[in-house]
């Protein structure tokens, strides 16, 4: 099949990327002309383990390219997929610009009937949309059939999930799109659901909504735990053994970040205020969420009385490991409220240290390795749990720190591991080890 992807941002590149893997003969169109230039130099304009080198395979192998111009990128597709973003507006909705426009630019350049996918993440109602809008700018002749094929891949483990989801989901108005599609996805092995358009919009936004759930249910029996002088860890793996209820996504933290959860909770509960229908359970889990963020930080206080002039190491930026996206990360709303208590920030992050100087407009030193970070702190705070902050010995922090003193917002160690380093540790719904 030959294939057009508009839009080169995480879902597009990973889709035109696998897509290509699969045999087919895949064009990614973007409409900013550096990104192009750098991805046809097949260099990827996103860190993803594995993506490179597929990429470039597939590339070399002449199956997938790259351009800014519709026109060329269209010319033979028979199916185009739009996955640009969907972002979050001021008032929690869904701001649908961009696809809108990409939608305007396929619907002016294409000059043969194709399949329209929306990969997006898209309110309920808007796939439908889409297609009137397209309609009304086609060229005379061509006709266009819509299919809303949602992404469940996750940052980090992006290639990993395109070839071992759980599930493909098609939705569409008519079974013949439906098989085109099915057959056109065959080779990634996965089970194929195929149900009508809406249902398909809304399974999206539901599975996030309820992993979002379950994050924060988590997170409010860890605070719970801290009270009860129970440990979170084993009741998640005592809950999680029950096969209703998963093991997965039980981990306690300091709250579930990135570009998907809090922006697609904000939108349900924004769609459904829409329909006037109040979702109380989702605002809740988004609160509970908000307010995870800042205990640490609220546990640093209780500890120090003050932060002024105490020096913080910051350890993990990213909004979770393997990944360099500082979008909605607890670390934008942590290090602001530490420089605003008055501490001297020293910052750790194996990939996302450029991005937090991007992101993060206080004052905050970066350094290249966790040891310059530890070095004479007062205190280290834990937000993302990277494989070489979780593998090492927690005996460094009592040999690089002025004390030992550590804040962990991922439970990175055990409470034997704690106590055998000496370690003063503060985690998340277990034991205080002082
Ligand atoms: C999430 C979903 O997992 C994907 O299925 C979905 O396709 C994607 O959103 C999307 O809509 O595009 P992602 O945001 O990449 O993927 O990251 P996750 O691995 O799901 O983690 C999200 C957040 O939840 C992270 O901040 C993570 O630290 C947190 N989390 C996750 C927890 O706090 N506890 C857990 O047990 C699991």
């Amino acid at each position: 099949m030959n294939i057009a992807v508009i839009g080169t941002g995480y879902v597009g590149l990973v889709t035109g990327v696998a897509l290509s893997e699969i045999g087919h003969t895949v064009t990614c169109i973007d409409v900013d002309p550096k990104k192009i230039a750098k991805l046809n130099q097949g260099i990827p304009t996103i860190y993803e383990p594995g993506l490179s080198e597929m990429m470039l395979n597939n590339q070399q192998r002449g199956r997938l390219h790259f351009t800014d111009q519709h026109r060329v990128g269209l010319a033979d597709a028979d199916v185009v997929y739009l996955a640009v973003g969907t972002p979050q507006r001021a008032d929690g909705s869904a701001d649908l610009q961009y696809i809108e426009q990409a939608a305007l630019d396929v619907a002016g350049h294409i000059r043969r009937s194709a399949i329209i996918v929306i990969k997006s993440t898209v309110p309920v109602g808007t796939n439908l949309r889409i297609k009137q809008l397209m309609l009304d700018h086609l060229h005379p002749g061509v006709t266009i059939r819509i299919a809303s094929n949602p992404e469940f891949l996750r940052e980090g483990s992006a290639i990993h999930d395109t070839f071992h989801g759980d599930r493909i989901i098609i939705g569409t108005e008519d079974k013949d799109t439906a098989s085109v599609l099915e057959s056109m996805n065959k080779p990634f092995g996965i089970p194929v659901i195929k149900t009508d358009i809406a249902s398909s919009e809304m399974i999206k936004y539901a599975s996030n909504a309820f992993l979002a759930t379950k994050i924060s249910f988590i997170n409010e029996i860890a605070n719970l735990c801290e009270k009860l002088g129970a440990n979170v860890e084993e009741v998640a793996k005592g809950m999680g053994l029950d096969h209703r209820i998963g093991s997965s996504f039980l981990r306690a933290g300091i709250g579930y970040g990135g570009s998907c959860f809090p922006k697609d909770t904000n939108a349900l509960v924004q769609l459904a205020g829409n329909h006037h229908h109040d979702f109380n359970l989702l605002k809740s889990v988004i609160e509970v969420n908000n307010h995870q963020r800042r205990l640490l930080i609220e546990k640093m206080l209780g500890r120090f009385g003050s932060l002024t002039g105490k020096k913080v190491a910051v350890l993990g930026l990213a909004f979770k490991p393997n990944t360099d996206d500082l979008r909605e990360s607890p670390a934008l709303v942590l290090i602001p409220e530490l420089a605003r208590l008055g501490a001297e920030i020293v910052c750790y992050d194996p990939i996302a240290a450029d991005q937090g100087t991007k992101w993060i407009n206080v004052s905050a030193q970066y350094t290249e390795n966790v040891a310059d970070a530890l070095k004479d702190a007062d205190c280290a705070l834990i937000i993302t749990d990277w494989p070489d902050i979780k593998r090492m010995d927690p005996k460094t922090y009592g040999r690089l720190m002025r004390q030992a003193i550590v804040f962990d917002g991922r439970n990175c160690y055990s409470i034997p591991q704690a106590r055998a380093a000496r370690m003063e540790y503060y985690s998340i719904g277990r034991p205080d080890v002082v």
